[in-house]
Protein backbone atom coordinates (compact mmCIF):
# COMPACT_ATOMS: atom_id res chain seq x y z
CA UNK A 1 0.00 0.00 0.00
CA UNK A 2 1.43 3.57 -0.66
CA UNK A 3 1.99 5.49 1.90
CA UNK A 4 -0.53 8.19 1.03
CA UNK A 5 -3.49 7.43 -1.17
CA UNK A 6 -6.65 8.76 -2.32
CA UNK A 7 -9.98 7.46 -3.26
CA UNK A 8 -13.64 8.74 -4.80
CA UNK A 9 -16.86 7.14 -5.43
CA UNK A 10 -20.42 7.81 -5.85
CA UNK A 11 -23.63 7.86 -4.39
CA UNK A 12 -25.99 5.68 -5.58
CA UNK A 13 -30.26 5.66 -6.71
CA UNK A 14 -32.04 2.56 -6.55
CA UNK A 15 -34.74 2.64 -10.00
CA UNK A 16 -36.48 -0.22 -9.35
CA UNK A 17 -36.19 -3.78 -6.92
CA UNK A 18 -36.65 -2.31 -3.22
CA UNK A 19 -36.36 -4.42 -0.41
CA UNK A 20 -35.09 -7.74 -2.35
CA UNK A 21 -31.56 -7.63 -2.64
CA UNK A 22 -31.14 -9.59 0.68
CA UNK A 23 -33.33 -11.96 -0.41
CA UNK A 24 -30.79 -13.18 -3.52
CA UNK A 25 -33.66 -10.99 -5.90
CA UNK A 26 -32.61 -8.19 -8.96
CA UNK A 27 -32.43 -4.76 -8.28
CA UNK A 28 -31.75 -2.09 -10.81
CA UNK A 29 -29.37 1.01 -8.76
CA UNK A 30 -27.56 3.16 -10.78
CA UNK A 31 -24.74 5.21 -9.60
CA UNK A 32 -24.86 9.22 -9.48
CA UNK A 33 -22.92 11.84 -10.33
CA UNK A 34 -22.28 13.19 -6.61
CA UNK A 35 -18.89 11.70 -5.45
CA UNK A 36 -17.18 11.42 -1.85
CA UNK A 37 -13.18 11.85 -2.19
CA UNK A 38 -11.28 10.73 0.80
CA UNK A 39 -7.13 11.00 1.10
CA UNK A 40 -5.34 9.16 3.91
CA UNK A 41 -2.29 7.77 5.38
CA UNK A 42 -0.47 5.26 7.11
CA UNK A 43 -1.34 6.47 11.11
CA UNK A 44 -0.68 4.72 14.88
CA UNK A 45 -4.39 4.76 14.97
CA UNK A 46 -7.81 4.91 13.00
CA UNK A 47 -8.93 8.69 12.60
CA UNK A 48 -11.50 11.24 10.53
CA UNK A 49 -11.55 13.98 9.34
CA UNK A 50 -14.90 14.76 8.35
CA UNK A 51 -17.86 17.39 8.13
CA UNK A 52 -19.94 14.53 8.94
CA UNK A 53 -19.75 13.06 12.06
CA UNK A 54 -20.29 8.80 12.49
CA UNK A 55 -17.40 7.81 9.78
CA UNK A 56 -14.88 6.58 12.01
CA UNK A 57 -16.74 3.00 12.66
CA UNK A 58 -17.22 2.78 8.81
CA UNK A 59 -13.61 3.97 7.83
CA UNK A 60 -12.54 1.63 10.52
CA UNK A 61 -14.42 -0.97 9.67
CA UNK A 62 -13.71 -1.20 5.91
CA UNK A 63 -9.83 -0.58 6.82
CA UNK A 64 -10.20 -3.95 8.80
CA UNK A 65 -11.87 -5.75 5.74
CA UNK A 66 -9.02 -5.17 3.74
CA UNK A 67 -6.29 -5.95 6.37
CA UNK A 68 -4.87 -2.56 6.13
CA UNK A 69 -2.83 -0.69 8.95
CA UNK A 70 -4.51 2.01 10.78
CA UNK A 71 -4.71 5.42 8.29
CA UNK A 72 -6.00 8.83 9.39
CA UNK A 73 -8.69 9.90 6.31
CA UNK A 74 -10.20 13.08 5.01
CA UNK A 75 -12.75 12.78 3.44
CA UNK A 76 -14.73 15.72 1.22
CA UNK A 77 -18.08 14.64 0.29
CA UNK A 78 -20.77 15.76 -2.30
CA UNK A 79 -23.32 13.21 -0.98
CA UNK A 80 -25.59 14.51 1.67
CA UNK A 81 -25.64 12.42 4.34
CA UNK A 82 -29.36 11.38 5.21
CA UNK A 83 -30.27 12.22 1.92
CA UNK A 84 -31.01 8.83 0.59
CA UNK A 85 -28.90 8.51 -1.97
CA UNK A 86 -26.29 6.14 0.18
CA UNK A 87 -23.47 8.25 1.61
CA UNK A 88 -21.71 5.60 3.77
CA UNK A 89 -21.90 2.83 0.67
CA UNK A 90 -19.59 6.05 -0.99
CA UNK A 91 -17.52 6.64 1.87
CA UNK A 92 -16.93 2.90 2.11
CA UNK A 93 -16.21 2.15 -1.68
CA UNK A 94 -14.11 5.75 -1.78
CA UNK A 95 -11.80 4.49 1.22
CA UNK A 96 -11.66 0.83 -0.31
CA UNK A 97 -10.61 1.88 -3.81
CA UNK A 98 -8.14 4.34 -2.08
CA UNK A 99 -6.48 1.36 -0.19
CA UNK A 100 -7.22 -1.35 -2.44
CA UNK A 101 -7.13 0.44 -6.22
CA UNK A 102 -6.64 -3.69 -7.97
CA UNK A 103 -8.62 -5.34 -6.27
CA UNK A 104 -11.65 -7.09 -8.13
CA UNK A 105 -15.19 -4.83 -8.03
CA UNK A 106 -17.35 -6.99 -7.25
CA UNK A 107 -14.79 -8.67 -3.80
CA UNK A 108 -14.47 -4.76 -2.72
CA UNK A 109 -18.25 -4.39 -2.68
CA UNK A 110 -18.39 -7.18 -0.50
CA UNK A 111 -15.88 -6.51 1.70
CA UNK A 112 -17.51 -2.88 1.76
CA UNK A 113 -21.36 -4.98 2.72
CA UNK A 114 -19.38 -6.82 5.77
CA UNK A 115 -18.02 -3.38 6.86
CA UNK A 116 -21.38 -2.01 7.08
CA UNK A 117 -23.11 -5.02 8.38
CA UNK A 118 -20.35 -4.76 11.04
CA UNK A 119 -20.22 -1.02 11.43
CA UNK A 120 -23.69 -1.02 12.19
CA UNK A 121 -25.22 -4.10 13.01
CA UNK A 122 -27.83 -4.00 10.19
CA UNK A 123 -27.71 -6.50 7.30
CA UNK A 124 -27.68 -4.80 4.34
CA UNK A 125 -27.80 -6.41 1.27
CA UNK A 126 -25.43 -5.86 -1.57
CA UNK A 127 -27.44 -3.43 -3.45
CA UNK A 128 -25.63 0.22 -2.35
CA UNK A 129 -22.02 -1.09 -2.12
CA UNK A 130 -21.90 -2.80 -5.83
CA UNK A 131 -23.63 0.61 -7.54
CA UNK A 132 -21.23 2.71 -6.08
CA UNK A 133 -18.50 0.26 -6.61
CA UNK A 134 -19.53 -0.51 -10.52
CA UNK A 135 -21.74 1.56 -11.93
CA UNK A 136 -21.49 2.58 -15.22
CA UNK A 137 -22.42 6.40 -16.69
CA UNK A 138 -25.34 6.43 -19.00
CA UNK A 139 -26.48 2.95 -17.67
CA UNK A 140 -28.32 1.38 -14.76
CA UNK A 141 -27.39 -1.96 -13.61
CA UNK A 142 -29.69 -5.60 -13.60
CA UNK A 143 -27.71 -6.77 -10.61
CA UNK A 144 -28.85 -10.58 -9.55
CA UNK A 145 -28.37 -10.77 -5.94
CA UNK A 146 -27.81 -14.48 -5.81
CA UNK A 147 -24.85 -14.57 -8.21
CA UNK A 148 -23.93 -10.98 -8.77
CA UNK A 149 -23.90 -11.28 -12.41
CA UNK A 150 -25.32 -8.09 -13.73
CA UNK A 151 -25.84 -6.66 -17.01
CA UNK A 152 -25.87 -2.51 -17.71
CA UNK A 153 -28.74 -1.26 -18.98
CA UNK A 154 -28.66 1.91 -20.87
CA UNK A 155 -30.78 4.85 -18.98
CA UNK A 156 -32.23 7.99 -20.92
CA UNK A 157 -30.16 11.49 -20.17
CA UNK A 158 -33.63 12.91 -20.90
CA UNK A 159 -34.76 11.54 -18.08
CA UNK A 160 -33.71 13.25 -14.41
CA UNK A 161 -33.44 11.10 -10.75
CA UNK A 162 -34.54 13.16 -8.75
CA UNK A 163 -34.05 12.50 -5.38
CA UNK A 164 -36.00 14.60 -2.43
CA UNK A 165 -34.99 14.28 0.96
CA UNK A 166 -38.53 13.71 2.98
CA UNK A 167 -36.31 15.13 6.32
CA UNK A 168 -37.60 12.21 8.42
CA UNK A 169 -34.02 10.96 8.86
CA UNK A 170 -33.34 7.53 10.64
CA UNK A 171 -30.29 5.96 11.52
CA UNK A 172 -31.15 1.96 9.90
CA UNK A 173 -29.78 0.57 13.38
CA UNK A 174 -32.83 2.70 14.54
CA UNK A 175 -35.52 0.87 12.54
CA UNK A 176 -37.01 -2.44 11.97
CA UNK A 177 -34.96 -3.35 9.01
CA UNK A 178 -33.57 -5.97 10.35
CA UNK A 179 -36.99 -6.94 11.34
CA UNK A 180 -38.67 -6.88 7.73
CA UNK A 181 -35.40 -8.84 6.36
CA UNK A 182 -36.51 -11.45 8.56
CA UNK A 183 -40.24 -11.58 8.06
CA UNK A 184 -39.41 -11.54 4.68
CA UNK A 185 -36.79 -14.72 5.25
CA UNK A 186 -39.52 -16.36 7.41
CA UNK A 187 -41.55 -16.20 3.98
CA UNK A 188 -44.11 -13.98 5.77
CA UNK A 189 -47.54 -13.95 3.06
CA UNK A 190 -47.57 -10.15 3.43
CA UNK A 191 -44.01 -9.37 3.11
CA UNK A 192 -43.69 -11.91 -0.12
CA UNK A 193 -46.35 -10.35 -1.54
CA UNK A 194 -44.38 -7.27 -2.31
CA UNK A 195 -41.35 -9.40 -2.76
CA UNK A 196 -42.98 -11.43 -5.43
CA UNK A 197 -44.44 -8.64 -7.28
CA UNK A 198 -41.40 -6.12 -7.18
CA UNK A 199 -39.28 -8.99 -8.64
CA UNK A 200 -41.65 -9.17 -11.93
CA UNK A 201 -41.96 -4.66 -12.10
CA UNK A 202 -38.08 -4.96 -11.90
CA UNK A 203 -38.18 -7.54 -15.05
CA UNK A 204 -41.03 -5.33 -16.34
CA UNK A 205 -39.38 -1.90 -15.71
CA UNK A 206 -35.96 -3.04 -17.79
CA UNK A 207 -38.84 -4.46 -20.41
CA UNK A 208 -40.40 -0.18 -20.56
CA UNK A 209 -36.58 0.78 -20.26
CA UNK A 210 -35.75 -0.77 -23.33
CA UNK A 211 -38.68 0.43 -25.28
CA UNK A 212 -38.10 4.06 -23.78
CA UNK A 213 -42.05 3.70 -22.55
CA UNK A 214 -41.28 6.38 -19.94
CA UNK A 215 -45.06 6.52 -18.62
CA UNK A 216 -44.91 2.89 -18.29
CA UNK A 217 -41.66 2.85 -16.04
CA UNK A 218 -43.75 5.58 -13.86
CA UNK A 219 -46.91 3.57 -13.81
CA UNK A 220 -44.40 0.85 -12.34
CA UNK A 221 -42.94 2.86 -9.88
CA UNK A 222 -46.28 3.85 -8.30
CA UNK A 223 -47.23 0.21 -8.01
CA UNK A 224 -43.63 -0.30 -6.36
CA UNK A 225 -44.34 2.38 -3.35
CA UNK A 226 -48.12 1.11 -3.09
CA UNK A 227 -46.05 -2.18 -2.51
CA UNK A 228 -44.27 -0.89 -0.10
CA UNK A 229 -46.39 0.99 1.64
CA UNK A 230 -48.98 -1.64 2.05
CA UNK A 231 -47.32 -4.83 1.94
CA UNK A 232 -43.44 -4.38 2.98
CA UNK A 233 -44.83 -1.26 5.24
CA UNK A 234 -42.02 0.79 5.33
CA UNK A 235 -43.09 3.95 4.05
CA UNK A 236 -44.61 7.12 6.64
CA UNK A 237 -47.23 8.94 6.17
CA UNK A 238 -45.10 12.00 5.38
CA UNK A 239 -43.36 10.29 2.73
CA UNK A 240 -46.87 8.97 1.25
CA UNK A 241 -47.67 12.70 1.12
CA UNK A 242 -44.49 13.65 -0.91
CA UNK A 243 -44.85 11.06 -3.22
CA UNK A 244 -48.32 12.21 -4.16
CA UNK A 245 -47.33 15.45 -4.24
CA UNK A 246 -44.52 14.37 -6.97
CA UNK A 247 -47.08 11.76 -8.82
CA UNK A 248 -49.04 15.23 -9.74
CA UNK A 249 -46.31 17.53 -11.08
CA UNK A 250 -46.03 18.28 -14.25
CA UNK A 251 -43.21 16.28 -16.05
CA UNK A 252 -43.03 13.69 -13.18
CA UNK A 253 -43.40 10.21 -14.83
CA UNK A 254 -43.69 8.41 -11.53
CA UNK A 255 -42.54 8.12 -7.84
CA UNK A 256 -42.06 6.36 -4.88
CA UNK A 257 -39.99 5.98 -1.34
CA UNK A 258 -36.54 4.82 -2.24
CA UNK A 259 -33.72 2.90 -0.57
CA UNK A 260 -35.01 1.42 3.01
CA UNK A 261 -37.61 3.50 4.02
CA UNK A 262 -38.79 4.59 7.42
CA UNK A 263 -38.62 8.07 6.37
CA UNK A 264 -35.44 8.78 3.76
CA UNK A 265 -35.91 9.62 0.63
CA UNK A 266 -37.91 9.90 -2.44
CA UNK A 267 -37.37 8.75 -6.18
CA UNK A 268 -38.75 10.31 -8.83
CA UNK A 269 -38.26 10.10 -12.50
CA UNK A 270 -38.70 13.53 -14.16
CA UNK A 271 -38.24 15.24 -17.61
CA UNK A 272 -34.57 16.71 -18.40
CA UNK A 273 -36.71 19.68 -19.68
CA UNK A 274 -39.15 19.99 -16.68
CA UNK A 275 -36.57 19.71 -13.34
CA UNK A 276 -37.45 23.63 -12.48
CA UNK A 277 -41.16 23.35 -12.40
CA UNK A 278 -40.76 19.98 -11.03
CA UNK A 279 -38.74 21.21 -7.88
CA UNK A 280 -41.06 24.09 -7.30
CA UNK A 281 -44.22 21.98 -7.13
CA UNK A 282 -42.21 20.03 -4.69
CA UNK A 283 -41.78 23.16 -2.40
CA UNK A 284 -38.55 21.12 -0.84
CA UNK A 285 -34.93 20.56 -2.05
CA UNK A 286 -34.39 18.50 -4.59
CA UNK A 287 -31.42 16.77 -5.84
CA UNK A 288 -31.22 15.94 -9.83
CA UNK A 289 -28.60 12.96 -10.55
CA UNK A 290 -27.54 11.41 -13.55
CA UNK A 291 -26.06 8.35 -13.78
CA UNK A 292 -21.97 8.23 -13.05
CA UNK A 293 -19.17 5.72 -13.16
CA UNK A 294 -18.50 3.18 -9.80
CA UNK A 295 -15.43 3.57 -8.18
CA UNK A 296 -13.96 0.50 -10.16
CA UNK A 297 -15.55 0.90 -13.19
CA UNK A 298 -13.15 0.63 -15.83
C1 LIG B 1 -30.76 -0.13 2.17
C2 LIG B 1 -29.76 -1.28 2.13
C3 LIG B 1 -29.83 -2.03 0.81
C4 LIG B 1 -31.27 -2.43 0.47
C5 LIG B 1 -32.21 -1.23 0.62
C6 LIG B 1 -33.66 -1.63 0.44
O1 LIG B 1 -30.40 0.85 1.22
O2 LIG B 1 -28.43 -0.81 2.32
O3 LIG B 1 -28.99 -3.18 0.86
O4 LIG B 1 -31.69 -3.52 1.24
O5 LIG B 1 -32.07 -0.61 1.89
O6 LIG B 1 -33.87 -2.05 -0.88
Amino acid sequence: MPSSWRGKAPGRANLIGEHVDYLGGVVLPAAVDRFTEVTGHGADEWSIDSDVPGGLRYVRAVGEELNAAPQAVSVTSQVPPNAGISSSAALLVAVAVGLAPQMDGKDAALACQRAEQKATGVQVGIMDQFASALGRRGCALLLDCATLEYQVVPFPDEVAIAVIDSGEHRSLAGTPYNQRRREAEAHDPKRMRHVDSELARVHAFVDALHARDFTRMGELLKESHVSLRDDFEVSTPDVDAIVACAWKADGCYGARIMGAGFGGSILALVDRSKTRSFAQALGRPVIFCATADGAYAR
